[in-house]
């Protein structure tokens, strides 16, 4: 039998597109499209499992090496900095990392800033290089509605077609970070399976030139 090669994609549009991309090179799973509520898929003619996980759940499965390589976006990598191997920059998932407010936000220097968010170490680190004074509030989601309660001056989220601010009447302060997918693996896990995961990543290099 093959050596299986596990790969997590992240549920959602993203991995559909990404499980194509798999699919060209070389790695297909026929029943993945049949099925929409199972979680895990395997093609033992090819060697290749494939399970779908949330998408900020990627990287641990495969720091853990429950899964040899995966997809995660820029903004979970620098958030929790995964042990990790960085292979290739899908050029794809694009969107910014921003601070938002209400649209008569002024900042006062002068005092400490409520920043909500669900991204706290990124959020840190990012006022940590202006030099500013901050007090996080860690929330899970909808963390548009923090500015609009008072619970928070601004937020830090990811900004992708900006619907979502604008329905909930928010502007964009400031992008300050570009995120996209990255094809990743785990470390031990890249050697022993190194000629199946080279054979991908040169057919993902050259599908995202294209
Ligand atoms: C992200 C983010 C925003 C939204 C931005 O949430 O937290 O709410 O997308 O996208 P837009 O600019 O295209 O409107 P996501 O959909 O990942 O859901 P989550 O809040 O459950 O993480």
């Amino acid at each position: 039998m093959k050596t299986m090669l596990n790969v997590a994609l992240p549920k959602g549009r993203l991995g559909e597109k990404v499980y194509a991309m798999f699919e060209k090179a070389g790695f297909p799973c026929p029943s993945i499209k049949e099925n929409n509520r199972k979680l895990i898929f395997e093609n033992q003619d090819v060697g290749v499992r494939y399970f779908w996980v949330k998408p900020s759940d990627v990287a641990i499965y495969v720091e853990r090496g429950a899964a040899d390589i995966g997809v995660a976006g820029k903004d979970i990598l620098d958030e929790y900095k995964p042990d990790i191997y960085e292979l290739l920059d899908l050029n794809m998932g694009k969107c910014d990392m921003c601070v938002a407010a209400k649209s008569d936000f002024v900042d006062d220097r002068a005092k400490t800033l409520t920043v909500a968010t669900k991204f706290t170490n990124i959020a840190k680190a990012h006022y940590a290089s202006l030099g500013r004074d901050i007090d996080i509030i860690h929330l899970n989601g909808s963390i548009e509605i923090a500015p609009i309660l008072e619970l928070a001056d601004v937020i830090v989220d990811i900004v992708e077609t900006g619907t979502t601010l604008k329905e909930n009447n928010l502007v964009v302060v400031e992008r300050f970070m570009p995120i996209s997918a990255r094809l990743i693996a785990n470390k031990a896990n890249f050697m022993f399976k190194n000629e199946q995961i080279e054979k991908i990543m040169s057919s993902l290099l050259e599908q995202t030139e294209k």
